[in-house]
């Protein structure tokens, strides 16, 4: 399904004005045939092509392409602050859409609306963001309950993936039009929810080919929990054994990939119809947590780590099937009793959380890259039905990642 306001917004236009008054577009592009063909993919074909402008000064444009489908370009000139679709309508392009929680509540409170578009300052950058990915911490904040007290109202998303739109004062890593991902700002909240985000470059890596915007959106927060827990916590081995928690989770099922990596026999937990998914991750065992309990499964045949993204009596229940020494990372906070008995055995322990982190990041994208790690999407929900991917995600059921579709391909 098309939706003919994404066409206005990601830059079809007759007319468009910088700040200062100058023209940006001296000629109509095809706004008018686009909307006329949104439900026709193939008359977009018709429309493939380049559309170079000028700005009236002589100050040169990128040129903007004309791409398959709905969507003319991401690449509106960074001056552009208000600019005319075919249809007449103006656009302010000084805002931008977000998903706005005005208060705390259930998943209704999630609204579309708009905001003020950001513009990077000193070592920031301007990312068009492409897809969100959508975290369980989103509807922890959402409800009030999160870790993190929160004011609202708020936008909420940390995982980012899109274009960069315009570079900050001193910013070398990245030109306009680069593909990124990344976590920025957390445990601040860069506001993923809407059509652009503002924030440190270095809080960013390139996004690689091989991922969709989806898949990449998916990646950063869930990827570097795995990671950090994993390898900077854990300091897992190869050869060593790994039980992995709710293993066909958000976490879940980037934590066995990472630890296959690492050379790791990987043990998980996972209901009986995701077997075969958590096998394929290359988990070398699976466990049935409704048919089976992990601890009379692994009792006899102890591991070195433990990756627990439940808490809960998993803690103290986690601890039993650890090797005197190991390493039990909580990723959700650890009860007084389950720490004390870690300590009466030498077993390190303790509620974890994640960090941006660019080294970290970057060797996920690097696995990625080999065909190591993969992103498995759950779902893919518009922007406007933030509420829908929220219901969604609070089932607790779901495989892989669920994102938001901010921008259609
Ligand atoms: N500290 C941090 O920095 C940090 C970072 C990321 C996430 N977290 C937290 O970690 C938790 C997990 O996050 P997530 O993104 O992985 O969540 P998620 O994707 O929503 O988890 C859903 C998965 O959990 C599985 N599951 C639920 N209960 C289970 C159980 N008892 N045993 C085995 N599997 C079970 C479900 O599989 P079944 O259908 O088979 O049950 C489902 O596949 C959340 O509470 C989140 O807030 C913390």
């Amino acid at each position: 399904m098309v939706h003919a306001d994404a066409v206005i917004r990601v830059g079809a236009y007759r007319r468009a004005v910088d700040g200062a008054g100058h023209d940006l577009v001296e000629r109509p592009v095809v706004m008018a045939r686009v909307a006329g063909g949104a439900e026709d993919p193939g008359r977009h074909r018709e429309f493939e092509g380049h559309d170079a402008g000028q700005r009236e000064d002589g100050y040169p444009m990128r040129t903007r392409e004309l791409g398959h489908g709905p969507i003319l370009s991401h690449h509106v000139h960074p001056a552009t602050r208000r600019a005319e679709g075919c249809d007449g309508t103006v656009i302010d392009m000084t805002k931008m859409r977000a998903i706005i929680a005005e208060r705390a509540g259930g998943p209704e409170v999630l609204e579309l609306g708009e905001v003020e578009r950001p513009t990077p300052g000193l070592a920031e950058i301007l990312v068009r963001v492409h897809a969100a990915g959508i975290n369980p911490t989103d509807w922890k904040s959402r409800s009030g309950a999160g870790a993190v007290g929160r004011t609202f109202p708020l936008i909420l998303g940390y995982d980012v993936a899109g274009v960069v739109e315009q570079v900050g004062h001193g910013v070398t890593l990245y030109r306009p039009g680069d593909e990124v991902l990344g976590m920025p700002l957390f445990p601040k909240l860069p506001g993923a929810y809407a059509d652009y985000v503002v924030a440190p470059a270095r809080h960013f890596v390139p996004k690689p080919a091989s991922l969709s915007f989806e898949e990449a959106a998916g990646l950063p927060l869930a990827a570097l929990t795995a990671w950090q827990g994993l390898v900077d916590t854990a300091k897992l081995k190869a050869g060593q054994r790994v039980l992995v928690h709710a293993a066909a989770g958000g976490v879940g099922h980037l934590a066995v990939q990472i630890a296959k990596s690492l050379g790791a026999y990987v043990i998980g937990t996972a209901s009986a119809a995701k077997h075969a998914f958590v096998r394929g991750l290359g988990a070398d065992e699976v466990i049935d947590y409704h048919e089976a309990d992990f601890v009379d499964v692994l009792r006899d045949q102890p591991v070195d780590v433990v990756f627990d993204p439940i808490a809960g009596d998993y803690s103290s229940r986690s601890l039993t099937v650890l090797k005197d020494g190991g390493v039990l990372v909580s990723i959700l906070p650890v009860d007084d009793a389950a720490m004390k008995q870690a300590e009466a055995r030498g077993i390190s322990t303790g509620f974890t959380i994640v960090e941006p982190d660019r080294l970290a990041l970057t060797a996920i994208v690097d696995l990625v890259e080999q065909g190591r790690l993969r992103v498995e999407i759950d779902s893919v929900f518009p922007l406007q039905d933030a509420a829908g991917a929220h219901r969604r995600g609070e089932t607790n059921r779901t495989v892989g990642k669920i994102v938001l579709r901010v921008v259609e391909h």
